[in-house]
């Protein structure tokens, strides 16, 4: 949904939350509302919660619960309609959009459930595109930063392949070696390994848990109760709201 469609929400005290230490995202009451007069709909309603720094943290939910929603709202990609989000200390429901596309290619990198690679570049040339569009690692040490992206994931063989000559799971190790360019300390995931087979999916998930050894923080999305479980932390949503949360503890949902 294109972020014009609703009016976003400000922020209403400061930039700063001294309650989240040790968060890297706070969610106060996030809400996306759809539509209008008599056809509006909530798809996100009053969602609070907090991603811990370095979490591997899943959100769950049947299909049309708001997982994808609530994502693009961490993501930065899409703003909500009310409530506060903070990340890393910083408010960023307030931003303009060109602050916020600024924020996004700071700090988060995105993995999609069908790869989303360029079909006509090749591996290293859609890691290209990712660190030219983000500018934020000099143009001098893009090479090098291809080269480290790709071989965090695997993939430094295949750098010269297109799209089509690689598998499933390939494409989707390119897609988090793209995540990785601009060196964000966010990676988020829409049911990344939702179109790959079992051991596929059991290669790609490993990369994004050991992102998390690395000083990122992963936040995905699973229909997958295996994977789900494999979280430090998660939420699992029903209709747009948080019905269960489970923190690094190991607590309890609640
Ligand atoms: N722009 C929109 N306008 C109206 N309704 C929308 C819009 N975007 C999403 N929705 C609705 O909001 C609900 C949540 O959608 P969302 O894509 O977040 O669900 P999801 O949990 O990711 O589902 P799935 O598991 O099928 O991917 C759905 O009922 C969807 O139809
Ligand atoms: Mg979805």
């Amino acid at each position: 949904m294109a972020a014009s469609q609703r009016s976003p929400a400000t922020s209403r005290d400061g930039d700063s939350d001294p309650t989240s230490i040790g968060a890297l995202v706070v969610a106060e009451r996030l809400s996306v509302t759809v539509g209008a007069g008599p056809t509006e709909t909530r798809i996100v309603s009053a969602a609070s919660f907090e991603v811990p720094a370095g979490a591997l943290f899943a959100i769950t939910g049947p299909s049309g619960s708001g997982k994808t929603t609530l994502l693009n709202l961490l993501a930065g990609i899409d703003r909500p309609t009310e409530g506060r989000l903070w990340f890393a200390g910083k408010s960023i429901v307030g931003e303009s959009e060109n602050a916020l596309a600024r924020w996004r290619a700071r700090n988060v990198g995105i993995v999609f459930q069908f790869f989303h690679l360029i079909p006509t570049l090749t591996a290293a040339e859609n890691v290209l595109l990712a660190l030219e569009l983000g500018r934020q690692v000099p143009r001098r040490d893009w090479r090098e930063r291809v080269t480290t992206c790709l071989g965090a994931v695997g993939m430094q063989t295949y750098a010269h392949r297109l799209p089509s000559e690689l598998s499933g799971g390939e494409q989707q190790r390119v897609a988090i070696a793209r995540a990785l360019a601009n060196d964000p300390p966010l990676i988020v995931a829409d049911e990344p390994t939702g179109n790959l087979d079992s051991k596929n999916s059991e290669i790609v998930f490993s990369l994004l848990r050991e992102l998390t050894d690395r000083d990122k923080t992963v936040v995905y999305v699973t229909h997958d109760q295996d994977l789900a479980g494999r979280a430090t932390a998660a939420i699992d949503l029903l209709d747009g709201r948080v019905v269960a949360s489970r923190g690094p503890d190991g607590g309890l949902p609640q």
